[in-house]
């Protein structure tokens, strides 16, 4: 079972953290996907029509949280960024050839 709470790494130096702020966003974005995950379960294990819009709803918001994190890391890490869109392009390319 995962923790709840995390604890606070205040040994962190602020004045030149790029690569902690770039790994961090990365394991923020997996914090992001896995909420996907666990409300979208929630909503498949309800019949109740208010939780069912509520969690709907919260777990659209978490799609735009990954956007924007995946904005910051792209920010951050320009091959990431390339890769990505590399990833993305060959996607693309082959289910058009089996469509
Ligand atoms: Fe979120």
């Amino acid at each position: 079972m995962k923790a709840i709470f995390n604890i606070l790494d205040t040994s962190a130096n602020k004045t030149n953290n790029h690569f902690l702020t770039l790994q961090n966003a990365r394991l923020d974005l997996v914090g992001e996907l896995e909420a996907i995950v666990q409300y979208e379960n929630h909503l498949m294990q309800t019949n109740n029509q208010a939780a069912q819009a509520a969690i709907r709803d919260i777990a659209k918001e978490e799609k735009v949280h990954v956007g924007q994190l995946m904005g910051l890391i792209f920010s951050l890490d320009i091959e990431s960024k390339e890769m990505f869109e590399k990833g993305l392009k060959e996607f693309n390319e082959e289910n058009k050839l089996k469509s």
